[in-house]
């Protein structure tokens, strides 16, 4: 894992960078248009394991008394409250079941954006969140960091609902995208796994993977 400051105007993009090789491997065959439907699903799966254990890599332990069969012990177990993974539909849910394979008791917030073709502007659909979210470390997940019009759109969302420790995860992310989210919500970190050239005229992440929620459910 490396954090990675880039200059991009006056303001520095600021993200983790998660370079395993396996992740690295994984996206490689993921970005390949060759790559079937199935098989993209299946490496986002295995990428969110993998990316998930970064994400949470310095969450906070305190000890708990158990007793192994030969003898009692202080045990490190996780503090605090269960933490909140929330999706931002569609394409989050690929990172979201990998994640919950990992951290199966986490509670789960769903975000419906879509990106509007013409604006680029994020439309919301649908919204359900646990209450508490104030009490908890929320971890926003959705591949793709472009504009940053719907990962902003998702944290402004969650944090008029309570939320105020946030971290945002994703696969792949334009410095555009970064530079843009830092400044709408610098106090929530961006773990990424590659970052990408550029944005084209379209909004689209260059070199990129394409359409994240279209590759993943073969709509297009
Ligand atoms: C994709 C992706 C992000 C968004 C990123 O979703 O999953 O949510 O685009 O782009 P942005 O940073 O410019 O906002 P999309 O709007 O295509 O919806 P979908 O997941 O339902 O296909
Ligand atoms: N959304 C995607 O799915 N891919 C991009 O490249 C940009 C936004």
């Amino acid at each position: 894992m490396s954090e990675e400051k880039k200059a991009a105007g006056a303001t520095p993009a600021k993200a983790t960078l998660v370079d395993h090789p396996l992740v690295q491997h994984k996206l490689t065959i993921m970005r390949n248009k060759e790559t079937s439907t199935a098989s993209f699903r299946r490496l986002l799966r295995e990428i969110s394991l993998l990316l998930c254990y970064e994400v949470t890599r310095d969450l906070e332990l305190t000890t708990t008394r158990i007793e192994t069969p030969l003898v009692p012990m202080e045990a490190p177990t996780l503090e605090g409250k269960k933490l909140v993974f929330a999706s931002v539909l569609r394409a989050g849910n690929g990172l979201l079941e990998g994640m919950l394979d990992l951290v199966p008791a986490a509670r789960v917030a769903h975000i419906g954006l879509y990106r509007d073709h013409d604006t680029l502007e994020a439309v919301e659909y649908y919204f359900k969140a646990p209450q508490d979210l104030g009490d908890r470390l929320v971890i926003v997940v959705d591949p793709m960091l472009a504009t940053a019009n719907s990962a902003i759109a998702a944290v402004d969302r969650l944090k008029r609902r309570g939320a105020t420790n946030l971290r945002f995860l994703c696969l792949l992310a334009a410095p555009e995208g970064i530079k843009r989210f830092n400044a709408a919500h610098p106090d929530v970190p961006i773990f990424t796994a590659a970052i990408d050239s550029h944005l084209n005229d379209k909004g689209y992440i260059v070199p990129g993977l394409g359409d994240a929620g279209d590759r993943m459910y073969g709509t297009k």
